[in-house]
Parts: C-alpha cells; sequence; structure tokens
C-alpha cells in the first residue's frame, strides 16, 4: 500500500524553493518552445519578475537546508554525512552564487561571463531531480508528487528547446 504522508515545513520550504525555481526557468524555456505565447500574461510577468522570484527560490531554499542540517545534525566537517546531502548542498551553492551575482553591478562587471555563469541554473536542474528523488524515495509527503511533475517537465521542455534551437541553427 502507498502511504502519503502531510510535509512538515521543512519540506514545504523545500517544495516552495524548487517551484520558485521552476517559474524562473518557464519564461526562457516556453519563449522557444511555445512561441506563440510568448506575449501572454504569465511569461510576460515571469519574466518581468525572475530576478526577484530567483531571490525567494534562495530564501526558501535556504531556510529549508538550515532547517534540515539542524534536525539532522548534518556535519560538514564528516564528508561521509555530508556526501549523503551532495545534491542539496550543491544545488545550495549554484542557488547562492546566482542570487549573489543576480544584479546590475554583477551584469556590468562580469559582462559575457555573466550568461556564462548563470547557465549553472541548469544543472541545478539535474541535482535538483536526483535530490528530491533520492532523499524521497519510500516516504513521499503530498507535495513530492507535484515537485516530481514539476521539475521533469521543466526538463523534458528544456530538452525539447535544445532541440529546437539546434534545428534552426541547421
Ligand atoms: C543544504 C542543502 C540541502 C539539504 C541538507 C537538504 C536536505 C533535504 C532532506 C534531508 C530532504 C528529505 C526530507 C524528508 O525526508 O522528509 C529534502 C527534501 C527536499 N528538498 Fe532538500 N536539501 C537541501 C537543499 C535543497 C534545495 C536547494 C532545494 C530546492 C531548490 C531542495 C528541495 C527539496 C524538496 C522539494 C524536497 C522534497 C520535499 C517533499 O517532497 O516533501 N532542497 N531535502
Amino acid at each position: 500500500m502507498i502511504v502519503i504522508d502531510s510535509p512538515p515545513l521543512e519540506n514545504c520550504l523545500g517544495f516552495l524553493a524548487l517551484s520558485s525555481y521552476v517559474m524562473t526557468l518557464a519564461p526562457s524555456i516556453s519563449r522557444i518552445v511555445f512561441p506563440k505565447y510568448k506575449k501572454a500574461f504569465l511569461p510576460k510577468i515571469l519574466l518581468k519578475n525572475r530576478r526577484l522570484i530567483g531571490v525567494f527560490a534562495f530564501l526558501f531554499a535556504f531556510f529549508h537546508g538550515w532547517l534540515l542540517i539542524n534536525k539532522r545534525h548534518i556535519d560538514f566537517s564528516d564528508f561521509r554525512t555530508s556526501w549523503i546531502y551532495c545534491q542539496g548542498i550543491a544545488t545550495m551553492i549554484i542557488f547562492t552564487v546566482l542570487a549573489a551575482t543576480s544584479n546590475d553591478w554583477s551584469v556590468k562587471a562580469l559582462k559575457k561571463n555573466w550568461k556564462q555563469l548563470h547557465r549553472l541554473t541548469y544543472l541545478a536542474m539535474f541535482l535538483l531531480t536526483w535530490h528530491v528523488w533520492d532523499k524521497m524515495s519510500g516516504h513521499w509527503t503530498y507535495v513530492t508528487p507535484i515537485s516530481m511533475v514539476a521539475i521533469l517537465s521543466t526538463t523534458a521542455l528544456y530538452f525539447l528547446r535544445l532541440w529546437y534551437e539546434h534545428r534552426a541553427e541547421n
């Protein structure tokens, strides 16, 4: 029998982080995959507020990670313990770098490297899929299936975008 639990606060924060993160990816992916809806209300609003939504993703993820680090007594000096959480930690590092450079000053200072750096966001997409799958296997909460559908459909649309771009170039 499949048992699904209610998510505790730390899981809700993880879910909110994942949802905000997916919202930051949606406009650039949908612009290529669904060009007809480029000027629709939702993609326009998401694009306009992308940086702010990204900062929210960072804050939710930070408190999610912080609560779980305390709850599970994760010791960063012990490699074997922290290795178990490597995907979450790596995603958190990426979120921190992206949040710290999501401002006009960084765009100017980093010039074309800024775009390269912000491509790290796509690496977070794979790490996050692995994180949720690995950490929640066998004890899903109500938000786990929603997270899995959101991150997997975003990944599928991302590959579709790459394929469309490749086709347009050739
Ligand atoms: C220091 C970094 C992190 C640590 C230590 C960490 C730890 C964990 C742990 C232990 C779980 C399983 C909770 C359980 O068994 O109920 C979990 C689940 C989850 N984490 Fe993380 N995490 C980190 C970073 C992140 C980041 C950056 C995100 C999102 C952007 C994220 C999103 C999630 C989500 C969506 C779940 C599943 C919640 C559910 O389905 O109920 N985590 N995390």
